[in-house]
């Protein structure tokens, strides 16, 4: 529960540390742990430290821009929708594995930033160009990962409110 409450989105790295491959592969283990809708198992990763492909990336959108604070990024990538069961909850399973990722990071002491991508066209298609994602696979969205500048993650409290929660009936 910690990692949950404490996972703020991270936008300024050190980036004179990297995060070691091993751990990177845990991340995408812990995306991969997530549900997805009759286990179609639609998703697959791209792991990112070329300093050039995270150049390109950061200029695909104004929010990509932290990319330019990070040496170290996730792309979480949809497969093909004629390859799998129920492309209709495909979005729900890479969700799920993205929250994934961002929570085993917090648990890591890493930091992280959920980049949307999809569904905004020009950016999947920016984004599939950079990194090479054809054949009817699409980029879904980018993560940074990395050692955050400041440790600025903390539980903040205004996030919950009781009036969010309704009883047996909206
Ligand atoms: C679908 C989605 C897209 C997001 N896209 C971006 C983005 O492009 N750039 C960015 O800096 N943050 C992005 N974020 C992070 C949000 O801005 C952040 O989660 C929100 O401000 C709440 O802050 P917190 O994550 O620290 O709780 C995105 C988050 C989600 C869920």
């Amino acid at each position: 529960m910690d990692a949950i409450l404490n996972r703020r989105s991270v936008r300024e790295y050190d980036t004179s540390k990297k995060v070691e491959y091993e751990t990177l592969l845990k991340l995408c283990n812990a995306a991969e742990a997530a549900p997805t809708a009759r286990n179609q198992r639609s998703r697959e990763y791209i792991i990112i430290d070329d300093a050039n492909q995270i150049e390109k990336l950061s200029n695909v959108s104004q929010g990509a821009r932290v990319l330019k604070n990070c040496n170290t990024v996730i792309a979480v990538i949809g497969k093909n929708k004629e390859e799998i069961t129920t492309p209709q909850m495909q979005d729900q399973d890479l969700s799920c594995a993205v929250e994934n990722i961002l929570i085993e990071a917090t648990y890591l002491g890493l930091g992280s930033c959920y980049i949307g991508i999809h569904p905004l066209e020009d950016r999947v298609k920016a984004c599939n160009e950079i990194l090479g994602v054809a054949g009817g696979a699409f980029t879904f969205a980018l993560i940074t990962i990395g050692y955050p500048k400041e440790q600025s993650v903390f539980y903040d409290k205004k996030k919950f409110q009781d009036d969010l929660v309704h009883h047996n009936r909206y």
